[in-house]
């Protein structure tokens, strides 16, 4: 049977005092249960302190992003290994805000996945589409996409050791959530591609949804027979709001 996974990705949010506060609420609540994981993935510059503080605990740490490169004159660019090495068990890769922002393509964002795995890395590999895309009918073909390229780079029983968020870019940060339904769709579509592959990794892949997700909708979301988790956003940089959202999937394990 598969885990839930709660992640909150911080985004560009936070400092040293606010995510002292953030991560001892966390702590303080004692969330979940066994068959619920949490991880938290902080900008680079508090990666070290907040690693620190979740020593000892069972909440992983993860990073935003990361180099396809393994070392060398990258300026500004971080390595898979020095994200091992500052304590991540995790990383996002090809979060729609890359891709959008900052130019990454579905190549790029598979070898940043093969990248995260070669360090031993778990990369949580992140697709969507865009509301454009969904009106014209091509929700399916984007996913296959950027589902494919990686896929293709690194083979289905990479995803053993990897997770799949599917967050539509027209949910994200603007209060409009994918109906249980909708989502529902896309991570049965998800899955199926895998299983054409490789059925037992299929059944065993976590894919998680993001996109506006809250206390308030998590438990009709994560009750769905193939969301396995949250990948959250604004409602990750409240601890209460954070653990509302643990607690719904504790409530269906
Ligand atoms: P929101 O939860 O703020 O919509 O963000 C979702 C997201 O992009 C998580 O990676």
């Amino acid at each position: 049977m598969r885990k839930y996974l709660v992640a909150g990705n911080w985004k560009m949010n936070g400092s040293n005092a606010a995510n002292a506060g953030l991560v001892d609420g966390i702590l303080a609540a004692q969330p979940g249960s066994d068959n619920v994981e949490l991880l938290v993935c902080p900008p680079f510059p508090y990666l070290a302190a907040v690693a620190a503080q979740l020593a000892g605990s069972t909440v992983a740490l993860g990073a935003q992003t990361v180099s396809e490169h393994e070392k060398g004159a990258f300026t500004g660019e971080t390595a898979a290994s020095m994200l091992v090495d500052t304590g991540c068990r995790y990383v996002l890769v090809g979060h729609s805000e890359r891709r959008a922002l900052y130019g990454e393509s579905s190549d790029q964002v598979a070898a940043k996945f093969a990248a995260a795995l070669a360090a031993g890395l778990k990369p949580v590999l992140c697709v969507g589409e865009t509301l454009e895309e969904r009106e014209a009918g091509q929700t399916e073909a984007v996913i296959d996409e950027q589902l494919g390229a990686v896929l293709e780079s690194s083979g289905v029983e990479a995803f053993q050791r990897a997770v799949i968020a599917y967050e539509p870019v027209w949910a994200i940060g603007t209060g409009k959530t994918a109906t249980p339904e909708q989502a529902q769709d896309v991570h049965r579509h998800i899955r199926s591609r895998m299983a054409a592959r490789d059925e037992a990794t299929a059944n065993a892949v976590q894919i998680l949804y993001g996109g506006s997700v809250k206390g308030d909708n998590a438990a009709g979301l994560f009750g769905m027979a193939d969301i396995d988790g949250g990948l959250i956003g604004g409602a990750s940089l409240k601890a209460p709001d954070f653990i509302a959202i643990a607690e719904a999937a504790a409530s269906l394990s």
